[in-house]
Formats: C-alpha cells, sequence, structure tokens
C-alpha cells in the first residue's frame, strides 16, 4: 500500500460563526491558551509522521504563512536578550523548509471543492485531510490512529463521533452496513440530513485519509447540501469503489469554529497547560460557587 505522506488543511474559510473576532484575523489563527488553532492541526499531523503539508487558503490568510515561516527579526531579538525558552516557542513549530505548501480557493464553493483545489500537489496518492475547526485532544495523535487504521483497511477512513440524534444537521453521516466497535463500514453517506432522514448518529469530524479515488471524484462532482461541492458526496461517490470505514478514535474534539465549543477548548487546554492550570483551575471554581 502507498505511504500517506501528505496533508491538505482546507483554511479558506471566512470563520461567519466567530465574528467578529474572525473580522481581521484568520478564525485558524485565534489562540488557544498559547497557540493559533492551526498549529496544533499541523503538530498533531506532523506527529502522526506526516510529511508535506498543504494549506488551502484564501484572501486575509497570509498570517498562517507568517505563522510556520522564520520570524528572523523577533528570533534574533529573543537571542539577544537570552530568552531562550521564548525564543524555543517560536521555533517550536516550523515544519522543514520546503514541506509546505499555500494555494488558493478562488471562491467558497464548498469543502470538496477546497481540497480539490490541492490536486496538483497531492497528485495520484492517498492523503490526508484535517479540519483545524475540529480540535483533537488525544494521547496518540488523530491522524495517527486513522493512519493505522487504513494501513489495515486501506480505501477511506474518516473519524467518527456519535452524536445526540437533534444534531445531525450539522454532520456528515455514515449509513452504516457493519460496526465492531470501533471500525464502521458504510454504504453510503449524507452531508447534514435533517435528524428525521438521518440513517444514523454517527458522524464525521475533521480528519480523513483519502484513497486517490476521491480527488478524481472531485472533478466532476456536483454542488449538493447548502449549493457547495460537498467533500462526504465525493466520498460517497467513491463508496462502490474503494471500501469506506469510520473510525472511532480515541480521544476528544472541540469545536473552535463556534463560540461554545472554543471556549471550551480554551478551558481544557489551558487545564492541561502546566502554566496555566492551577489560575484556569482556581477562577473555574469560583465562577461556579458564584453560579450556585
Ligand atoms: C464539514 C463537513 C462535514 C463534517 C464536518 C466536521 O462541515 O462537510 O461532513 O461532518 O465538517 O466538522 P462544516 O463543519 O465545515 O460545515
Amino acid at each position: 500500500m502507498q505511504r500517506v505522506r501528505k496533508v491538505v488543511f482546507p483554511v479558506a474559510g471566512l470563520g461567519t460563526r466567530v465574528l467578529p473576532a474572525a473580522k481581521a484575523v484568520p478564525k485558524e489563527m485565534l489562540p488557544v491558551v498559547d497557540r493559533p488553532v492551526i498549529e496544533y492541526a499541523v503538530e498533531e499531523a506532523r506527529a502522526a509522521g506526516l510529511e508535506a503539508f498543504i494549506f488551502v487558503t484564501g484572501r486575509g490568510k497570509s498570517a498562517i504563512e507568517d505563522h510556520f515561516d522564520r520570524a528572523a527579526e523577533l528570533e534574533a531579538l529573543l537571542e539577544a536578550k537570552g530568552k531562550s525558552k521564548e525564543l524555543a516557542e517560536v521555533r517550536r513549530c516550523q515544519p522543514p523548509a520546503g514541506s509546505l505548501v499555500y494555494t488558493r480557493q478562488p471562491q467558497p464553493l464548498g469543502l470538496g471543492h477546497a481540497v480539490w483545489c490541492a490536486r496538483a500537489f497531492v497528485q495520484d496518492e492517498p492523503f490526508a485531510v484535517a479540519l483545524p475547526d475540529d480540535l483533537i485532544r488525544a494521547e496518540t495523535p488523530c491522524l495517527k490512529q486513522l493512519l493505522d487504521a487504513h494501513a489495515e483497511v486501506g480505501g477511506n477512513v474518516v473519524a467518527v463521533i456519535d452524536v445526540p440524534k437533534d444534531q445531525t444537521a450539522r454532520y456528515g453521516i455514515l449509513d452504516v452496513t457493519a460496526d465492531d466497535g470501533r471500525l464502521a463500514a458504510a454504504q453510503g453517506l449524507v452531508e447534514k440530513p435533517a435528524p428525521e432522514d438521518a440513517p444514523s448518529t454517527l458522524s464525521i469530524i475533521g480528519r480523513y485519509i483519502l484513497d486517490p479515488a476521491v480527488m478524481r471524484a472531485l472533478d466532476t462532482q456536483q454542488a449538493g447540501h447548502g449549493g457547495e461541492i460537498q467533500l462526504t458526496d465525493a466520498l460517497a461517490a467513491t463508496i462502490h469503489e474503494v471500501p469506506f470505514h469510520g473510525l472511532r478514535f480515541q480521544g476528544e474534539r472541540f469545536d473552535c469554529g463556534n463560540k461554545a465549543g472554543y471556549v471550551e477548548a480554551t478551558l481544557q487546554f489551558a487545564l492541561d497547560n502546566p502554566e496555566t492550570a492551577e489560575a484556569t483551575r482556581a477562577a473555574m471554581r469560583r465562577m461556579i460557587a458564584l453560579e450556585d
């Protein structure tokens, strides 16, 4: 089986659910404790062993490129002042030169279209997709869990969670045929069905390992739900060509694309961080006491 080396980060979205915060700052650059949301996704991909990072951006997103570049002036200043801890933090997430590629999605035509915009760089290889809004806290990086499952079953493997029935209209939903509690095979997929139309409550979240067949399907994919070209539809179109599995990964997912999910992620990661844990815990206790 061909090794998965490349990961696509669709980051062209306007962040309409987190306005006005995302008006002048890309939503992917909003910080969770001490680093921007996008950095968590890139770190996850690197920890999973992926080597080529393809960003599908749009207008107003250049801060993302700057973030992963060297900051020569800042680094020289920190060095001169002997601020070695800060210097290490600034350098921490700089993937090797030449491993990052930026391309633009010129119009917001949907997630499937965004992924298709990366085709010249992905070429005819299996590849990963990570939606940075979905911040995943896991001991083993979620993408690594997916790659391991992919090595077992091949084809398309996506991260899934069970959601309450009344939330199916927010996700791509699996039409499940077999389920061993870890991997679920599906015979179809529906993008954002109403609860009464949903074939299950098993929902795709933003981590995918995809067969090259998906990129080929995107070549001719028509607009679907919401008038947008959906990645879910391209996946569904390949289901009779390559195996499809949803993986119930070990870990916790936070939706940083909406305000409540973003706050929750911030609290959890502040509790995880030794620098902020104690103060956060004390503040949370105080606030809860005031609520009661
Ligand atoms: C996208 C996908 C959807 C998936 C979701 C996961 O939707 O289209 O299938 O379930 O990401 O976060 P979006 O949240 O971009 O509307």
